[in-house]
């Protein structure tokens, strides 16, 4: 289907940073894209304008109750020239799931993607060619009726914005130290941990300071109930190969559906790797540790794509794994992941638009 999005070109262009020193987020490409809510209209009028600030009112929902989603994807230019997106569909339809769990009406993907390739088209000469670099995407949707009652907005507006980055973490596809956090946690079932939603984040950040504070990059995230199982590390999803077996923490109601996880799973599947989803305690981590199992752990994310972990510590007990260097299958995930997202190595999945 067709659809009119309507374009405004901007007047004046930014300068554009140095693409071998970009720093994640911080910089914005010259347009964006907006769609507007409203109970009568349902979503309308989709456009594209000049990056710039929108106007709320103070008392927008977003701001008091949180009533917001977002997504994350990327850009990539191949050496020929050609513009590549990662797997956007999954992308809008965790959105929509997102959605449904945060009251938001959910969008028309099609005019999502759409958007987002008109977008992605007229900013496309902000697509870093630099190895490593990308054009990270951010969708997201926010609440914006003003009233302080606690129910869900009668107006929304969705918006795309983009950011040319470099690698997520300074160093690289180097490992990390990670702090296996033992009092806060990130969320538990049925609560909103499968959402891609702002509080999550915020809520992650008063362990993740503390954690930065003793030296370590990231904390493991334990369940909400038992602080015993595993769940996510830092904004990732985390895996482990223990014994040739590759272990994920299983979707069990609050854990972030990751799409790099999702591909991570169906190239291992690919590879005949044995994989399990199940429940993993951190107990049975530190265990497999002692007999000499423990081979690799990674986290995945858009953002960073895979990154290792080198060491653990948990309860004053730091182990380091795979002598703290990057584990073989982490590399090879790493440099296939990042291989069919740049169109550097075939696609057999048809995972690029
Ligand atoms: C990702 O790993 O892509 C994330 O979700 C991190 C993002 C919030 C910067």
């Amino acid at each position: 289907m067709a659809y009119s999005i309507e374009i405004t070109q901007s007047t004046t262009r930014k300068q554009k940073p140095d693409p071998n020193h970009l720093i994640f987020g911080k910089h914005f490409t010259d347009h964006m894209f907006i769609l507007d809510y409203s109970v009568e209209q349902g979503w309308y009028n989709p456009r594209i304008i000049p990056y710039q600030p929108i106007t709320l009112d103070p008392a927008a929902r977003v701001f008091h109750y949180g009533q917001t989603v977002f997504e994350g994807l990327k850009a990539y230019r191949t050496s020929e020239g050609r513009t590549l997106l990662f797997r956007p569909d999954q992308n809008f339809k965790r959105l929509n799931r997102s959605n449904v769990r945060m009251s938001i009406p959910e969008l028309d993907e099609e005019l999502a993607i759409e958007g987002l390739r008109k977008l992605v088209e007229i900013d496309q000469d902000w697509i870093p060619e630099v190895e490593g670099t990308s054009l990270y995407i951010r969708p997201f949707v926010i609440a914006t009726q003003a009233s302080l009652g606690v129910a869900p907005s009668h107006t929304y507006q969705f918006l795309i914005i983009m950011s040319p980055v470099g690698a997520y973490y300074a160093e690289g596809i180097h490992p990390v130290k990670i702090y296996v956090e033992s009092d806060y946690v990130r969320t538990v079932k049925g609560g909103v941990g499968t959402a891609k939603t702002g509080g999550n984040y915020a809520a992650s950040l008063k362990a993740q300071e503390e954690a930065s504070g003793k030296g370590y990059s990231q904390v493991l995230w334990l369940d909400g109930v038992h602080h015993k199982y595993i769940e996510e590390v830092g904004s990732m999803n985390v895996f482990f190969k223990v014994n040739g077996t590759v272990i994920t923490p299983e979707l069990n109601g609050s854990i972030l559906d990751g799409i790099t996880r999702k591909s991570i799973l169906e190239l291992l599947a690919s590879w005949n790797v044995p994989v399990e989803e199940r429940t993993i305690s951190i107990e049975e981590l530190y265990e497999a540790h002692k007999n000499g199992t423990l081979e690799e752990a990674f986290g995945t994310g858009t953002a960073a794509v895979i990154s290792p972990i080198g060491q653990l510590c948990w309860k004053d007990e730091e182990i380091t794994l795979n002598g703290g260097e990057t584990g073989e299958l982490s590399a090879k995930l790493y440099d296939t992941l990042t291989g069919i997202q740049r169109g550097v190595l075939p696609d057999p999945f048809g995972w690029t638009m």
